[in-house]
């Protein structure tokens, strides 16, 4: 199981040594949540924050926007150094045309999907996605409850994976922590985004270890 902690719950006046910080402790991405305040009612930072972190650490940039019309930023998250970039299937843009600007770019893509949608939207585009974000809790904010009902969207994917012979990689985020992260990785997820349960932790090292051991 990978683990990408989720910046969101970081402390912002220190962000980058709070980026080293959950680098040493062995997060193995960095997750970065892009909010407008229009797709979501939050507001959190964009492409030029994204870009003056870049360099603080060699973890993969997963970088998710939670806004109204991903196309027009594309190339500025590209520029910034994003490794990952999941977009919203509910979101206005085209996902055809986004998904396009993102691999031309050389970027991994990545669809989301809210807690109220279908997973089937994202089957017809499974061979050209590195990786579907499956949301178990209303993106926005931080420390909500983990909805396990969305297993069954996870369980409907790996099968829809495996059928196929892909490499899909499959995430969910949204209070996952130690008693949720065993059902996630039951049901068949390969990367877990934490925030509050990696930035609320005394120990991140110890969240991180821990979580990963309860997935084996
Ligand atoms: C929610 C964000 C998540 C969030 C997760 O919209 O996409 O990444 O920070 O936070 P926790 O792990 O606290 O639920
Ligand atoms: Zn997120």
């Amino acid at each position: 199981m990978l683990i990408a902690p989720s910046l969101l719950s970081c402390d912002f006046s220190r962000f980058k040594e709070e980026i080293e910080r959950v680098d040493r402790a062995g997060a193995d991405w960095m997750h970065l949540d892009v909010m407008d305040g229009h797709f979501v009612p939050n507001l959190t930072f964009g492409a030029p924050v994204i870009k003056k972190l870049r360099p603080h650490t060699e973890k993969p940039f997963d970088v998710h926007l939670m806004i109204s019309q991903p196309h027009r930023y594309i190339d500025d998250f590209c520029k910034a150094g994003a490794d990952i970039i999941s977009f919203h299937t509910e979101s206005d843009s085209d996902i055809d045309e986004t998904l396009k600007l993102i691999e031309e770019r050389g970027v991994k893509p990545a669809l989301a999907i809210k807690p109220k949608t279908d997973i089937d939207i994202v089957l017809p585009y499974l061979d050209r996605l590195y990786m579907v974000l499956v949301m178990t809790v209303e993106p926005g904010f931080g420390g909500q409850s983990f909805m396990a009902d969305m297993m069954d969207k996870v369980k409907r994917l790996r099968e829809e994976i495996a059928r196929r012979n892909l490499p899909t990689l499959i995430q969910v985020d949204g209070g996952i922590a130690k008693d949720t992260i065993r059902t996630a990785y039951e049901a068949g997820v390969d990367v877990c985004v934490a925030g509050t349960a990696v930035f609320g932790a005394p120990d991140a090292k110890e969240a991180i270890d821990e979580m990963k051991k309860l997935c084996q």
